[in-house]
């Protein structure tokens, strides 16, 4: 067989493509198509980035109409229709109906870009170095986002000390008898813990990449308590866990906590476009003019279809209920499924419309989302070992859809566990 154009040319650093080996052709809601017409349901949905669907009907008109009008496609940072039709949107649809005072900054469009801004700012504003990030915590692959990223695999990557972060547990990382955020009390209370004083807590309420660990509220509550005491900025990373994800706009909406500076990227553009923002507190918007900077900050294209996403989905709280209403299926579902391995071998994880079953090992995830994508299922997994099979479905998807990649999840299960067995004996 002749190689094809992606193993001639293309990268070794490409990995997706690796669990997924088929050419996709074309995409709509929760389906994809391979270029052989075969038919996949996407419970991957570009690992978070698509929570309203595959070419959603809505963002794809809006945006269609723009071009055809020939509206401004690329214009730095500089002030356009576009633009203020994105800014309105949001004060009006998510920031005000939530009592929310933030600055929005845009950044390069990925993840990692408005992390950087993140932390950068943090640093800036209080005059400190040093970032408290957690284990297991996913913040990205550029030098100062993986600083904080915990994953070795990435760290590694980088090839260069990453420094200015201190590690401390996440919630239930000891189990439940450590409170870590007492630990990072006492450690910044005491004079020779080693730990500096730090800028901000970076954190993410659910850990995506990192497993679907999910933090409790009285954790978070009383991680933002120290953060206050301490007078060190709280960063929610909410860049897989929010915009919907979780059953609210935002993933800490529930725990109560007002953070300091909040990135979010990923779904934000509702159509898949490259997009990021950092919301900041006005008393901390202390950039200089251009000082983090970056051609493509603000995408014009992703303003339009991210104001016709909210103006869609979050105008009342109906599709806040609907996300609900599947995480509550899901769970139920995933219970189940998870229950057919016996003890030790599954247990359910995560929150909302971000869940998932946590394998005994990486190599039974691994031959459960293969056998899923033989069977018509685009899943994949995360974790430290690449253990938790992790369902990040568009959040539109209909219950036939749900149910019907849920069937195939389980019909996996069931089969490598018969392999298992037959292994076994
Ligand atoms: C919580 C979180 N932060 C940051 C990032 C990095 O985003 P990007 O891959 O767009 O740089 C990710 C990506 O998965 C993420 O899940």
């Amino acid at each position: 067989m002749m190689p094809t154009i992606f193993e001639e040319l293309e990268s070794n650093v490409q990995s997706y493509a690796r669990s997924f080996p088929v050419v996709f052709d074309r995409a709509e809601g929760a389906t994809l198509y391979d270029t052989e017409g075969k038919r996949y349901i996407d419970f991957l949905a570009g690992a978070g980035t698509l929570n309203y669907g595959h070419n959603n009907p809505v963002c794809k008109q809006a945006l269609l109409d723009y071009i055809a009008g020939d509206g401004i496609a690329h214009g730095l940072d500089m002030h356009t229709r576009a633009k203020a039709r994105f800014m309105e949107t949001f004060q009006r649809r998510i920031l005000e109906p939530r009592n929310m005072d933030y600055r929005l900054q845009f950044t390069g469009p990925t993840g990692t870009n408005a992390v950087e801004a993140a932390m950068k700012i943090a640093r800036k504003v209080t005059g400190r170095q040093n970032i408290i990030a957690f284990t297991n915590g996913f913040h990205g692959v550029s030098l100062g986002a993986a600083a904080a990223t915990g994953n070795r695999h990435h760290r590694g990557g980088c090839g260069v000390a990453l420094g200015g972060v201190t590690r401390i547990p996440y919630d239930g990382y000891m189990g439940s008898g450590l409170d870590s955020t007492r630990l990072l009390e006492k450690m910044l209370n005491d004079n020779s813990s080693g730990v500096d004083a730090p800028a901000a807590v970076i954190v993410e309420t659910v850990q995506g990449e990192g497993g679907l660990n999910v933090a409790s509220t009285r954790w978070l509550k009383s991680l933002e308590a120290l953060c206050r005491r301490h007078e060190i900025l709280l960063i929610v990373d909410d860049i897989q866990a929010g915009c919907g994800r979780t059953g609210t706009f935002f993933s800490f909406e529930p725990a109560g906590i007002s953070p300091d500076i909040v990135t979010l990227s990923k779904s934000l553009s509702g159509f898949g476009m490259p997009f990021a923002l950092v919301l900041i507190k006005p008393e901390h918007d202390q950039w200089a003019p251009g000082e983090h900077n970056g051609t493509f900050r603000g995408n014009n294209h992703a303003f339009i279809t991210a104001a016709a996403a909210i103006e869609t989905y979050w105008k009342d709280d109906d599709f806040a209920r609907e996300v609900q209403r599947k995480g509550a299926l899901l769970a139920d579902r995933l219970k189940r499924i998870a229950a057919l391995g016996g003890s030790g071998v599954f247990h359910t994880k995560g929150r909302g419309m971000m869940q998932g079953i946590g394998c005994r090992d990486g190599e039974l995830a691994g031959k459960i989302v293969r056998r899923c994508f033989e069977d018509g299922l685009v899943i994949e997994t995360s974790g430290p070992d690449s253990e938790v099979v992790k369902i990040l479905c568009p959040l539109v998807i209909s219950d036939a859809d749900l149910n019907a990649g849920l069937d195939i999840l389980e019909r996996s299960v069931r089969h490598v566990l018969a392999q298992h067995l037959s292994m076994a004996a």
